[in-house]
């Protein structure tokens, strides 16, 4: 079977990473695409020269033009500033978009008939951004986020209970930023609810959800934690893994179940934005959308993160794009 072609715009840390995650999985050659000359030729060919090593055969190009992307299948667009200390997601709104809308011209002129998955953030502004810019169906363009916001909640679980992160199953939904939300009543460990298990560790219902409180702000936090110790930019090898993780499900037409930033047409009764909610990805993208059961309070705090995103995009629109 021919392989199938990954473009990466922006050949920053995550679009290495990436890179050479797509790579070592052999799940697709790879066209790195950035605006800084050279970079793009000196990452692939860093990459490829570890191929015999670690045993894997994609084509591997680095490129500044567009039309090296022709064919993809598959693109994933890191392209952006990351933060710096102190910054929040938002505040890479200007420049960010600007990136955004040449990328997004870049994407519909040279592979009009691929699957986009972004993860530049603001997330769920530039989503909407390409969205608009490109004319994609609104299924084949779609943000990574909740895998990733999932993944560290997930991880900081497993490290309170003490067992394999592997076998803890926890999502996070809404927007990505601030205002995300962690479900905690759906949290479970191989389907043993979390809050059961913190209850049984403390012995005391009032401690356990002290505890979860704490992992639960740690999570819509944990962006800003890893931006502060590492001073020159943000995380890079957990978003890249969180968009491999689509990556496959796309590709592969798996058909599985990933917390993503994607267009809701009156689901969760949000209508016609992008937000982040369980999704069932294969190949046509963004296949179906699961809807899930929020008590009074979850739907408060999703309502919340909604209205979040309403606003950014608003701000978005009103500095014109
Ligand atoms: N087209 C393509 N690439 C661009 C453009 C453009 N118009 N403008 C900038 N870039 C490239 C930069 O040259 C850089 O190599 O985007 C890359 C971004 O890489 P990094 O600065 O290393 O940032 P990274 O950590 O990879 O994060 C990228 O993802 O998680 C988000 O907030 C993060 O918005 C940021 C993005």
């Amino acid at each position: 079977m021919a392989k199938k072609q990954i473009a990466l715009i922006g050949g920053g840390q995550i679009g290495g990473v990436l890179a050479q995650l797509i790579g070592l999985r052999e799940l697709a050659n790879v066209v790195l695409f950035d605006v800084v000359e050279d970079m793009p030729q000196g990452k692939t060919l860093d990459i490829a020269e570890a191929s015999r090593v670690d045993g894997f055969d994609v084509s591997l190009k680095g490129t500044n033009e567009y039309k090296d992307i022709a064919g993809s299948d598959l693109v994933i667009i890191t392209a952006g500033l990351p933060r710096k200390p102190g910054m929040s997601r938002d505040d890479l709104l200007v420049t960010n978009a600007k990136i955004m809308k040449s990328v997004a011209e870049g994407v519909k002129q040279f592979a009009p008939n691929s699957i986009v998955l972004i993860i530049s953030n603001p997330l769920d502004a530039m989503v909407t951004l390409f969205q608009k810019v490109s004319g994609f169906a609104h299924n084949k363009v779609i943000g990574q986020a909740g895998v990733l916001d999932s993944s560290r909640f997930s991880t900081f679980i497993a490290w309170e209970l003490g067992v394999s992160v592997k076998d803890i199953n926890a999502m996070v939904l809404g927007g990505h930023g601030d205002t995300m939300v962690p479900l905690v009543r759906y949290a479970n460990v191989n389907g043993v609810p979390v809050m059961e298990q913190l209850e049984r560790k403390y012995g005391d219902a009032a401690k356990a959800k002290e505890v979860m409180d704490a992992m639960v702000q740690r999570t819509k936090m944990a962006g800003g934690e890893v931006v502060k110790l590492l001073k020159t930019g943000s995380a890079f090898y957990s978003p890249a893994a969180a968009a491999i993780s689509m990556a496959e499900a796309i590709l592969g037409d798996q058909k599985r179940v990933l917390a993503s930033c994607v267009y809701l047409n009156g689901e969760y009764g949000v209508e016609g934005y992008y937000v982040g909610v369980p999704a069932v990805l294969g190949e046509k993208g963004c296949e179906k959308i699961l809807e899930v059961t929020l008590d009074k309070e979850e739907q408060a705090a999703f309502d919340n993160s909604v209205n979040a995103v309403t606003t950014l995009v608003a701000d978005m629109e009103r500095l014109g794009f």
